[in-house]
């Protein structure tokens, strides 16, 4: 069965925008949400304007900066700087990956924590490793912890098994598949017998950017496969899964697109809600 991120993604976007027009008719104050992207990366570009747009459909007020490719990194610390000081900015995305000069250590590092919608602070980081309720989680592996739970998917107990280690998708994945009660594996490209992991995997989710990595012969019968992965090629766009013949074997698998991508983006204004909530004192 797939697992449908369009539908939900839609159905937690609806609700954000009826309390964002709320919070509008009670308080007077638009939450914001700024977008930082340097340079012209083109699967970027797309997912910066899917933001922008959600934003204006969802209510938010945006501030989009694109920024040169041959932007210096002390510019983009003052831009943040900026960002920081900004009252009617809730929220800073600085879209990654940035280009090579640029150290995203320092960037992030700069973004105030309490507008820190990516949840990529170290600060963040460890509060959702703590299972502490005041984390702003990244939105990718919150996404996938929403759809899971929406089609009641039991994580308890099950043996998770993670392709890819990244600190935006495999790591706070871990995190919050252990908060839930999973017994996790991360694996990465040097793993070795990763097919004798991924065979014992009841759920599988897989993030490292190759097309149609994941195939059938390596995972067991009902195994549950969530695919991050957004692969453009001259055949067309993948993910990370051989879809067609792993969602023969699988009970619930995510197609690309329309799985991960949409949950992503719903989770950046659901966090942008709170950013806002939080700076404000309201509930
Ligand atoms: N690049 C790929 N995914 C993300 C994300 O969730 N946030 C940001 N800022 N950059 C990304």
């Amino acid at each position: 069965m797939e697992l449908d991120g369009k539908k939900l993604s839609k159905e937690i976007k609806e609700k954000i925008k009826v309390e964002v027009s709320s919070i509008k008719e009670k308080y007077g104050k638009t939450p914001g949400l700024a977008i930082v992207l340097v340079g012209e990366n083109p699967a970027s570009k797309i997912y910066v304007n899917s933001k922008i747009k959600g934003c204006s459909e969802l209510g938010f007020e945006s501030f989009a900066h694109f920024l040169p490719e041959d932007t210096k990194e002390e510019e983009l610390l003052n831009v943040i700087e900026e960002l920081n000081k900004d009252e009617n900015v809730n929220g800073i995305l600085v879209q990654l990956p940035l280009p090579k000069h640029i150290d995203e250590k320092k960037v992030i590092d700069k973004i105030s924590l309490e507008k820190d919608v990516d949840g990529f602070k170290p600060e963040n980081f460890g509060l959702l490793m703590l299972n502490d309720k005041k984390s702003i989680k990244p939105c990718t592996p919150a996404g996938i912890i929403e759809i899971l739970k929406s089609y009641s998917i039991e994580l308890e107990g099950k043996d998770v098994v993670i392709l890819g280690r990244s600190n935006i998708v495999g790591k706070p994945m871990a995190g919050l598949m252990i908060n839930e009660g999973a017994t996790v594996t991360i694996c990465n490209s040097k793993t070795k017998n990763l097919v004798e992991k991924t065979k014992k995997a009841d759920i599988i989710v897989v993030a490292i950017g190759k097309a149609k990595f994941l195939t059938a012969d390596m995972v067991k019968d009902d195994v549950v496969v969530i695919d991050v992965g957004i692969n453009r090629t001259e055949n067309g766009l993948f993910g990370d899964v051989d879809f067609e013949d792993v969602s023969k074997k699988a009970s619930y698998i995510t197609p690309v697109p329309g799985g991960v991508g949409p949950m992503t983006v719903a989770m950046l204004f659901h966090n942008t809600l709170r950013a806002f909530k939080n700076i404000n004192n309201i509930d």
